[in-house]
């Protein structure tokens, strides 16, 4: 029999414990950079080099954080033989580092280079980050291979059809403010269960979702843990 299918759906709250910070927060990211000036089409018309630094900044950042407890939780539950997708907003890498294998960027993933008029060419990132300068095959600027606002979300129809196979879904860390992103929620199978790990998840839940307030670095390893006694995925 095939091992029971976990989706994991995560937000910037899940690597929130790695140093990295969440958006919407009173302190998150786009209280210090508004998102029209850093993350949209139209930034990158006006100003494209003040959207290359801001991307270049937080590179470093990503660079430098570690994958936390939740991260390596949903890793270590795949090597447990668990089947495990995770579809993630974030651009950092941590999933990955923590050593999960099937890991879809809906957001892209800011360690990757794009051509500024197909977002299908992907490049590895130049030495030092993305100049003005750097082109793409095509002649055009390279970018960050990020989904900025306003932009359509390519692989969202891939994350509706993981979603709709999910034996079970897990939300950690998103405040479901974003769509189409937020909206993968609608594509889960009626009886499929479905958690949210949030310190505000109570408040963001969609009826008939289980909330369980609490951080990503606790609550993600606590149900890993039970999971894996259990040999298998059922609600706390
Ligand atoms: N553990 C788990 N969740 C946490 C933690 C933590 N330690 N700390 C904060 N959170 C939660 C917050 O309660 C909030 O619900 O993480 C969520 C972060 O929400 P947002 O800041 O809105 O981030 P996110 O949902 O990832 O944003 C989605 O919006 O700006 C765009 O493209 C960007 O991918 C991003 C998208």
């Amino acid at each position: 029999m095939a091992a029971p299918h976990l989706v994991v759906f995560t937000g910037s709250g899940i690597s929130a414990e790695s140093g990295i910070k969440t958006f919407r927060a009173s302190d998150g990211l786009w209280d210090n950079h508004p998102v029209e000036d850093v993350a949209t089409p139209s930034a990158w018309r006006r100003d494209p080099q003040r959207v290359l630094d801001f991307y270049n900044q937080r590179r470093e950042q990503v660079r430098k954080a570690r994958p936390n407890a939740a991260h390596k939780a949903l890793a270590a539950l795949e090597q447990a033989g668990f089947q495990v997708s995770v579809i993630t907003q974030n651009i950092d890498d941590l999933h990955e580092r923590a050593g999960s294998r099937h890991v879809l960027h809906l957001h892209g993933e800011i360690l990757n280079a794009r051509s500024s008029v197909d977002n299908r060419m992907r490049y590895p990132l130049p030495k030092g980050g993305i100049r003005i300068g750097d082109l793409c095959d095509m002649g055009s600027q390279l970018r960050p291979d990020v989904v900025w606002f306003g932009e359509s979300v390519p692989l969202f129809p891939e994350a509706c059809d993981i979603v709709s196979e999910a034996d079970f879904l897990l939300v950690v860390g998103t405040s479901l403010a974003v769509m189409p992103a937020a909206s993968l929620l609608n594509h889960v199978a009626m009886e499929t269960p479905c958690v949210v790990v949030d310190p505000d998840a109570d408040a963001l839940s969609p009826p008939g979702v289980l909330a369980i307030n609490t951080t990503a670095g606790k609550g993600v390893p606590a149900l890993a843990n039970q999971w894996q006694r259990q040999g298998s995925l059922m609600l706390p």
